[in-house]
């Protein structure tokens, strides 16, 4: 998979980069890229953003930026990527990522995250540049960037070899094998640890019971989750 970044803190996604499932989805013969909109504005002094017309807080980054930085990286109009890849703009008010998505996510040959800065998004670049808006959450952080992380994240450790072994994503949260529940617990030593027990079935080498007892569990995690009350 390629997944390109476009940022104002490409140095950000350094230290992302080496974090060892993303190394080896690169490793794997995926790629993660980031490009500066400051490298690419046709602004003088590196401009990026400008004030909200109306009037109001903040600054807004521009859908000319966001255009010549998609034109001089991708080498076409824009507004005909979205017939080759999903251009993802990462906003408080998108699409919540879910296991779901991210599994459609994951099966794209290519991705690209547009990350905002300030108050956000010139509504243009939403409406023409970018194929879907992802939210990781309904709170506002200071830019896309940690959310582009996440994105990428949850993404990228779905792709071939990016954790080393496969039976990890198989039997995880949400999964298809535990029929979109949560996981069960796990345990792992000490048997014992102050007043604190493992479940008996665990410790028994009883590989039947133990799948039944850790699909139950999921299937209990996943009922409590529903029945919980919204805030
Ligand atoms: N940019 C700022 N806040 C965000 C959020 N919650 N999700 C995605 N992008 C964002």
């Amino acid at each position: 998979m390629e997944v390109d970044v476009f940022t104002l803190f490409p140095e950000w996604f350094e230290w992302f980069r080496t974090q060892r499932h993303i190394a080896n989805a690169v490793a794997g013969g995926s790629t993660l890229n980031c490009v500066s909109y400051r490298d690419h504005t046709p602004l003088t002094g590196g401009q990026v953003d400008d004030t909200p017309f109306g009037g109001g807080a903040g600054m807004v980054l521009r859908v000319d930026v966001v255009d010549a930085a998609l034109r001089a990286h991708y080498d076409c109009d824009p507004v005909t990527l979205s017939e080759s890849r999903r251009v993802v703009a990462l906003t408080p008010g998108g699409r919540m990522l879910d296991e779901e998505l991210v599994n459609e996510l994951a099966s794209e040959p290519s991705l690209t995250l547009l990350c905002g800065r300030y108050e956000g998004f010139d509504e243009r670049i939403i409406e023409h540049l970018a194929t879907d808006s992802i939210s990781i959450g309904r709170y506002v952080l200071a830019g896309g960037e940690l959310a582009a992380m996440v994105v990428c994240d949850a993404v990228m450790r779905k792709l071939p070899g990016a954790l080393g072994h496969e039976d990890s994503v198989m039997e995880e949260s949400f999964s298809a094998a535990l029929g979109g529940a949560p996981e069960y617990p796990h345990y792992t030593r000490p048997a014992q640890y102050r007043e604190w027990g493992v479940p008996e079935v665990l410790l028994s080498g009883h590989h039947e019971r133990i799948k039944e007892w850790r699909f139950e569990q999921s299937r209990q995690r996943g009922d409590a989750a529903r029945e919980r009350p919204l805030p």
